[in-house]
């Protein structure tokens, strides 16, 4: 019996290390106007597979809106403020986004959390993300807000260099993940999803990434 499948709880928290924690089922208040927000999104800035510096097309396809949004390019990985497809801003971030980032950032214990960046990450069956941290953002101090829905995924949460063994973690529809401080730049990824569809959103998984970037 692998262990790490069911880490510990604490009060409605699954904490994942001392900073990280796993808030089940938090957004699910939120759906419906996510989903709505989400179509208006991908209108204004479609969901695209970017190129890795490395050359290699992600399989996960993605979009962004704030002021920042995460971008990668053979010329590398970094935050712009235009949206390279279109030529313009990237869409603003609606207030549920902001809303649902906060809350969920204070309820894992990081209360100033002010993202400026939401990168949104669709991935069909088998898309994948393999282990990386994210060290794009300015500075450290901020958390990361991680909301999931649609079809569940196994996030997987290492440590501070690549090779350490990373915690299995079960994300559900309306889950939040949430790492800072001492866990801010522990490695993570999303193993190849299965295809089993989900009821609301089918064969798909949206993941939303809160950060303060700029
Ligand atoms: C990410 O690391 O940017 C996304 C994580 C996830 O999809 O759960
Ligand atoms: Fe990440």
């Amino acid at each position: 019996m692998n262990g790490e499948l069911f880490p510990p709880l604490e009060g409605e928290r699954e904490a994942l290390g001392p900073c990280a924690f796993v808030l089940r089922g938090f957004a699910l208040p939120y759906v419906d106007e996510l989903l709505t927000a989400i179509s208006d999104l991908e209108r204004n800035a479609p969901f695209r597979h970017m190129v890795t510096p490395g050359g290699f097309s992600m399989s996960v396809a993605l979009t962004n809106c704030g002021a920042l949004g995460w971008t990668t390019d053979k010329r590398g990985y970094r935050y712009t403020e235009i949206d390279p497809d279109s030529g313009k801003p990237w869409p603003t971030m609606p207030p549920a986004f902001d809303r649902l980032a906060r809350e969920a950032a204070c309820a894992a214990g990081f209360p100033d959390f002010r993202p400026d960046a939401c990168l949104v990450n669709r991935y069909r069956p088998g898309a994948r993300l393999s282990l990386h941290q994210d060290k794009n953002e300015r500075d450290y101090d901020a958390p990361i807000v991680s909301v999931s829905l649609g079809m569940s995924a196994v996030f997987l949460f290492g440590g501070h260099e690549r090779g350490d063994k990373a915690l299995k973690v079960p994300l559900h529809h309306g889950d939040v993940a949430v790492w800072g401080g001492e866990d801010r730049l522990r490695y993570h990824g999303v193993m190849p999803i299965k295809d089993h569809p989900h009821f609301l959103l089918g064969s798909q998984r949206i993941n939303f990434t809160f950060r303060k970037a700029g």
